[in-house]
């Protein structure tokens, strides 16, 4: 049987990240009846797609992957063959922020973008639908439909936005449940049917409700906004976690408190060491850096000021180490419990235990980072760092033993059910723990013995 007869539809993605791959497998598993092809330069993340020992942790990845692949699922570096043999094709290379030139700091980068356009241009030898998946500036379409549709092939190439809302850590329940699937399209007939295409395949499992349409330019600008207002929400209440540790307050029960009110809603409100991930800043980067190209100072002030926020947050829980601990810790063990930026992911980007570990090392202290999932990353995080006073434990129990303090960074499930008796019987004395994802039973570790430094909540001390 050739695969015309096989199979109904050929998709491409080109980029097998964080997006790409958990997204084209849940495209697979739920379409079989479509080819789906994942495509990327790194030749070494295309053979671990094709092993069993896939290049990012994902809860339930893994049996998805091995249910689909070779099925209706392949991965290759064969990036022009895949383009050409392609009816519609995702976009999801990675967008990071410009680090040279006009917009250092703030604008994405989005050189991996424009070669992947000029690429896709050079192998195709008639019209596609293309999909922009990265997060990528409102307006960014128009640049790709230009380069696109510069060809002298006589092929047209249809620009949609597609922008990708799963968070790590839960990617394959936020594909298979999504709360919304975006589609924005340009208001032609070509663009309406290449929507309609693109519907039709999230249609095989999504609500066809929860499948909205819209405009290009408000598909690519609700992705950034959408993060921003997440991101938004865990500065606004890490600012209030500030105000509590000064007033008796409780950031839990405020936050239970507003999270009650039906037009606030509960979720996205734990006051924390401060948000990281990939795409937060980067994103909130790339809206101010918007807004100030269209000369809204004022919108990017307001931006900026939730950036602002996070940063105190990370220097804020190291300077309450330092100070709790006698305004020193020099020479002070000083165990990180988690170095992933959330729980369930090895993603270590812009992981607020970064800035953590880093601050600590200059007040030459010895920091033992420690993780279930992310230490090959953190090595990579704190290169350079002196290799006397950094130490890779995975157990947390060795980590913890001789330690003068514990951080948590990262919310780990496994962390609320260590054996904290043990643990304080086998460190330096008086024992610290510091909370940065307020998980512990504070009361109880208290009653061990332990100083207790929560976010947002009255000390517990025995000093
Ligand atoms: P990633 O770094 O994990 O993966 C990107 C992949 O693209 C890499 O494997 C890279 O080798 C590949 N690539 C780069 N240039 C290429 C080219 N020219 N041809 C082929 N492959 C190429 O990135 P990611 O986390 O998957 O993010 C991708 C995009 O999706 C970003 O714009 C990001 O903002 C957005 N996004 C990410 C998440 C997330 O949870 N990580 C969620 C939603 C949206
Ligand atoms: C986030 C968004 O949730 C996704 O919708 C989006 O698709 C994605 O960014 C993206 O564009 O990359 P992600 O960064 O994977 O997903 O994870 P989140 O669950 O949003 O957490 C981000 C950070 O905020 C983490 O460091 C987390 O610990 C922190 N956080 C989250 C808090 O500090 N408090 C909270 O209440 C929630």
């Amino acid at each position: 049987m050739s695969d015309k007869s096989r199979f109904e539809r050929r998709l491409l993605c080109i980029g097998a990240g964080h997006v790409g791959g958990p997204t084209m497998a849940m495209i697979a598993a739920k379409c079989p009846r479509y080819e789906v092809t994942v495509v990327d330069v790194n030749a070494e993340r295309i053979g671990a797609w094709q092993s069993d020992a896939l290049p990012i942790y994902e809860p339930g990845l893994l049996q998805i992957v091995k249910q689909v692949r070779g099925r209706n699922l392949f991965f290759s570096t064969d990036i022009a063959g895949a383009i050409d043999k392609a009816e519609i094709i995702f976009v999801s290379v990675n967008t990071p922020t410009k680090t040279f030139g006009e917009g250092a700091g703030k604008a994405p980068d989005l050189q991996y973008w424009e070669k992947t356009a000029r690429t896709i241009l050079e192998a195709s030898r008639g019209g596609k639908i293309v999909v922009e998946k990265s997060t990528l500036p409102v307006r960014t379409a128009h640049a790709m439909d230009r380069i696109l549709n510069s060809n002298r092939k006589g092929i047209h190439f249809e620009v949609l936005s597609n922008p990708e809302f799963l968070a790590e850590g839960t990617a394959i329940r936020d594909l298979e449940f999504p709360d919304r699937v975006l589609i924005g399209s340009h208001q032609t007939p070509e663009g309406g049917a290449a929507r309609d295409a693109l519907v039709e395949i999230y249609a095989n499992w999504v609500p066809r409700e929860r499948i909205i349409t819209s405009n290009v330019w408000s598909a690519e600008l609700s992705k950034l906004a959408s993060n921003a207002f997440l991101a938004q929400r865990i500065s606004s209440i890490n600012s209030i976690s500030a105000l509590c540790e000064r007033t008796a307050a409780d950031v839990g029960e405020v936050s239970h408190a507003i999270g009650l009110d039906g037009r606030i809603g509960n979720r996205f409100l734990n006051a924390s060491v401060g948000f990281g991930g990939s795409c937060f800043r980067k994103d909130i980067l790339s809206l101010i850096y918007i807004s100030e190209t269209c000369g809204l100072q004022e919108v990017a002030g307001y931006w900026q000021g939730v950036l602002a926020i996070n940063e105190y947050q990370k220097r804020r829980f190291v300077q309450t180490i330092v100070n709790a601990m006698f305004d020193t810790v020099t020479d002070k063990r000083i165990a990180l419990l988690g170095f992933a930026f959330k729980k369930d992911t090895a993603d270590t980007r812009d992981s607020p235990a970064i800035l953590i570990a880093r601050k600590l090392l200059d007040e030459r202290a010895v920091v033992v980072v420690s993780d279930p999932k992310a230490l090959a990353n953190a090595r990579l995080d704190l290169a350079g760092a002196p290799a006397d006073r950094l130490l890779f434990e995975e157990n947390p129990y060795h980590a913890a033993r001789g330690a003068h303090a514990l951080a948590i960074l990262t919310e780990w499930d496994d962390y609320r059910s260590l054996d904290f008796q043990a643990i304080f019987d086998s460190m330096a004395k008086p024992a610290f723990i510091f909370d940065g994802r307020n998980i512990l039973d504070h009361e109880a570790l208290h009653g061990i013995g332990f100083n207790v430094f929560p976010i947002g909540k009255p000390a517990l001390t025995h000093l």
